[in-house]
This record gives structure tokens, sequence and C-alpha cells, in this order.
């Protein structure tokens, strides 16, 4: 039989998850992110737009189906539809990314700090993956064809590349408003100001002067 306690803890472990597992819950309809604070109401981070004011363009984002320029060293490009380019999204708690990849294109090892991730696969095949936290690290790994979907959970280490001769394009739904990124090589490697190299080069276990290498390098994100 379970204890009360043991009751109590669940309920408070099952509430918990439920309340940090995405953005807050919005506490009206929407609330249209403004940047001029004038006559606006402040809910959850950002100034809303009066409702009243609110117009369909404020949740519309155009051009969508245009590839964006995989002309970079990775091979690949994420184009964001976000609170950013979307206002209406604000304490929406979701949103969306294009991502296309030239062929042998790489969207480099990442997080999303504050959302789990649903990928398609619209056009080409990808290889994508992530890896578990400590102690396990654990990789697992698919390779997707056109129509399959795969999961990134929320704050993991993931990565897509597409081992197809042909472009591949997917798309991307985020369990918030504004997911963040980080890329883990331009992070460390191309951080500013730099990480000592003292630091790098003993958690690396690399000599100083690979780590120097590694800075010195051009670290680009494509999101
Ligand atoms: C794509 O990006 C490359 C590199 O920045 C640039 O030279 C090229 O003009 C861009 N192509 C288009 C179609 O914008």
């Amino acid at each position: 039989m379970v204890s009360g306690h043991m009751l109590v803890a669940f309920t408070f472990l099952a509430l918990a998850s439920f309340v940090l597992a995405s953005d807050p819950s919005p506490l009206q309809d929407f609330c249209v992110a403004i940047d001029e604070p004038k006559d606006a109401v402040f809910v959850n981070g950002k100034f809303c737009k009066d409702p009243m004011l609110a117009k369909a363009d404020d949740f519309f984002l155009k051009g969508l189906n245009k590839p964006g320029n995989t002309s970079n060293q990775l091979g690949s490009m994420v184009t964001p539809a976000n609170v950013v380019q979307i206002p209406g999204l604000n304490t929406l708690g979701i949103s969306l990314v294009r991502i296309d990849y030239a062929p042998y294109g790489l969207n480099p090892p990442h997080t999303h700090p504050r959302a789990t991730e649903i990928l398609q696969v619209v056009e080409g095949s990808l290889y994508v993956g992530f890896v578990t936290s400590n102690p396990e690290n654990r990789l697992i790994t698919k390779v997707l064809y056109e129509g399959d979907a795969f999961v990134f959970p929320v704050g993991l280490i993931h990565f897509q590349f597409n081992i197809g001769k042909t472009p591949a394009v997917a798309f991307a739904a985020l369990s918030s408003q504004n997911p963040g990124v980080i890329t883990i090589a331009k992070a460390v490697f191309g951080s500013n100001p730099p990480i000592s190299d003292d630091v790098l080069a003993k958690a690396f276990q690399v000599d100083k002067k690979v780590v120097d290498r590694l800075q010195a390098q051009f670290w680009m994100d494509i999101n």
C-alpha cells in the first residue's frame, strides 16, 4: 500500500513536472507581444497588446515554403517561426522551425534549454540522434525518411545529418515560444570572451595547442 507521504510526494512530482515541463500556461486567450509598453498589459515577461487591437497578422508568418540558404560550412539552415517572428505566439508555449540541408549537410549537436522538439522529414533522408544525460550518455539514433517523425526530449544534445545525395527538408515543432539554442562546439570553443585553454585542455583531455586551434576556428550557428 502506498503511504500518505508517498502519495503526497508523487502528487508533488506530478504537479512539478506538469508546471515546469514547458512555458507557463497563459492566463488569457492570447497576449500578442509588443515592444512599446504604452497602453499595454505586462504578462509572463513581455508586454501584451490590447486584445481588441490584435489582428490576423499578429498570428501569421509568410515564406516557410522558401528554402533557407545552405551555402555555409555546415550545409544547413534553420528558418525560425517563434515569438520573434510571430508576436501572437507570446505565452502560448509553442513554435516552429523549417530546416534545410544540402547533401551531407549537418545541423550540428545542440540543445534547446526550454523545449522538446518533434521533427518531421518532408523531403530526403536524415540520420538523427540524441544523447541521454549522465551517467549513461546513451546515444539514440534513427535514419528518417520522408514522412517520418522523431522526438528530441527537452535539453538533450541532438543533431540531424543529411545522409542523402539530394537536399533534405524538415519541419519541427518545439514546446516553447522561445526554445533557445546552444550549439555545443560554438558555445564551448567560440564563446566570447574565450574560455581559458587551461580549462578546455583539462576538460577535453587534449594538449592546449589543440584547444587553441579549435578556438581560432570560425564557429557559425545556423539558428
Ligand atoms: C547564400 O549565402 C552565400 C554565403 O553567404 C551567398 O554568397 C549567396 O549569395 C547566398 N545565396 C542566396 C540565394 O541568397
